[in-house]
């Protein structure tokens, strides 16, 4: 079983049934490898700032020991473990190794740029939390490749806080029609050749859910202010709470 299988439940889009282009299909595999490595990369050191939560709202702890360079190799640690390999080998694809370069470059960046905030004593919360690290992380990821890739994370458009993580109109079909449906099953990642920005794209969308953890809050009661100053969404233990959405420029 390919690294894949293991950590996403996956569903191939309908394009890759066509039979026509072998060759096609083959770089289609290959774009939803790099686009899932990724997400991978994403969701790893976004959970390196998700269990260091408590130490972060510390106020009495100065220096926390979360450098760029520190958070990057235990991502890097949990990369390893999900995937089996490295994010950059020797002979890889020099595009591939590009955007994983980036992706690294992007979370040192984000936590340096951000280390006055978060080894400030006295303060407790800083509002430095996982979705905030994620976005400024994608942010910076686009800034360097944008013109060859973007990384996104949205949601359902009635749970979206920030205004810069709306679903697009193509986002929000996949994310009403497929991944809120009802027969869709749970876990499983959507990928399909698109458009985006006029640009012709291999997009994935990798569906993320609820775990107790997120309820404190986007949890019940809906409307009730959570710790960063939102109203909470009402949300559910399993539902749907947002997704990564990956374009891959062609
Ligand atoms: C401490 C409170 C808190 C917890 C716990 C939390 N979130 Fe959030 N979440 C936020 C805030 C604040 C934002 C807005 C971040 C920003 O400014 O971009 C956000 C944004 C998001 C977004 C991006 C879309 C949007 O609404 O802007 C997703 C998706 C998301 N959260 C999912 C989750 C999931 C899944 C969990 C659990 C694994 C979780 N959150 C746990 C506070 C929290």
């Amino acid at each position: 079983m390919s690294w894949r299988q293991l950590v996403f439940a996956l569903a191939l889009a309908s394009s890759f049934c066509s039979t026509s282009a072998g060759l096609a299909q083959d770089q289609d595999e290959a774009e939803l490898d790099l686009a899932l490595r990724l997400a991978v990369l994403l969701q790893s050191a976004r959970a390196v700032i998700g269990a260091e939560q408590v130490l972060i709202n510390d106020p009495a702890v100065g220096d926390k020991g979360l450098s760029g360079a520190a958070v990057l190799a235990r991502a890097t640690e949990a990369y390893v473990t999900k995937t089996g390999g490295p994010p950059v080998a020797e002979g890889m694809d020099p595009r591939e190794a590009q955007l994983v370069t980036a992706m690294m470059e992007s979370i040192t960046e984000v936590m340096d740029a951000n280390a006055g905030s978060i080894n400030r004593e006295g303060v407790a919360f800083k509002g430095f939390v996982p979705a905030v690290f994620g976005r400024l992380v994608t942010e910076a990821f686009s800034e360097k490749v944008g013109d060859l890739a973007q990384i996104k994370v949205t949601a359902p458009e009635n749970l979206v806080r920030n205004r810069k993580a709306r679903p697009d109109p193509w986002e929000t079909m996949v994310i009403t029609e497929s991944l809120l449906s009802p027969d869709w099953k749970k876990g499983e990642v959507y990928s399909a050749l698109s458009d985006s920005a006029g640009r012709e794209a291999f997009r994935v969308m990798v569906p993320e859910y609820y775990t107790e953890g997120c309820l404190a809050c986007h949890g019940a009661p809906a409307g009730e202010i959570d710790v960063t100053g939102y109203p909470k969404e009402g949300g559910a233990l399993g539902d749907l709470g947002g997704v990564i959405s990956i374009t891959l420029f062609r």
